[in-house]
């Protein structure tokens, strides 16, 4: 996929701070420090253009990011970096401040086409599972990635990778794409999944 244009557009922390004009978007959801942020530099070959942090917690606002390819089916389009969900030592209230409004995002926007859930490779969490299950539950099929698949061994990839599936409930109608911000495995994988999920 040839990235012409990524820049940031802006934080949004309430929903009258989303973009107007009705551009699609695909969204990247998932726990604290899974990975999301780099998966999007990764995807959109940005190095620095979503902030990556040991930390977890770090992206606190909703980040749009606009997207311009040389791709004609999948030309123009937002994407989205949602805060991680399931981070402890963040205070309450800026959960209770994170929660409706990743919600509504989820379920009420028009312009969100995709949602791509991001999973730990080796450490799935309960979590997880019911997040799949809530997204499935409001019409939402997400695109499943197993992040930092490079920290698996290759002896472990294959039975790793199966464990996950089925602690995540998965059927075989919802595929895992195994990704790696570090390597690049699993990029064009995820395009050609996107660009199956859309006609944009
Ligand atoms: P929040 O914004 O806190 O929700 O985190 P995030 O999901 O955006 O995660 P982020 O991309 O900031 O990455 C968290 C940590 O995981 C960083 O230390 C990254 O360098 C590391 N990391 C991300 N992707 C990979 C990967 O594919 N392989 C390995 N080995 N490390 C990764
Ligand atoms: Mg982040």
């Amino acid at each position: 996929m040839k990235i012409l244009t990524a820049e940031f557009i802006r934080s949004c922390v309430q929903p009258e701070q989303f973009p107007s004009g009705g551009v699609p978007e695909i969204a990247f959801v998932g726990r604290s420090n899974v990975g999301k942020s780099s998966l999007i530099n990764s995807l959109l070959q940005r190095r620095g253009l979503a902030k990556v942090s040991r930390t977890p917690g770090k992206t606190r606002a909703v980040n749009v990011f606009s997207v311009v390819t040389g791709d004609t089916q999948l030309s123009r389009f937002l994407v989205v970096d949602l805060p991680g969900y399931g981070y402890a030592k963040v205070s309450k209230s800026l959960r209770a401040q994170w929660g409706p409004l990743i919600e509504a995002y989820l379920s009420g926007r028009e312009e969100l086409k995709i949602v791509v859930l991001l999973v730990e490779s080796r450490v799935p969490a309960a979590q997880d599972r019911e997040t799949i299950e809530w997204l499935l539950s409001i019409g939402r099929r997400p695109i499943v990635v197993a992040t930092k698949v490079d920290k698996l061994k290759p002896s472990e990839r294959v039975a790793g990778l199966r464990r996950l599936r089925v602690e995540l409930g998965l059927d075989d109608r919802l595929p895992v794409i195994a990704y790696s911000s570090t390597t690049g495995e699993g990029r064009d994988r995820l395009w050609v999944s996107l660009k199956e999920q859309t006609r944009i």
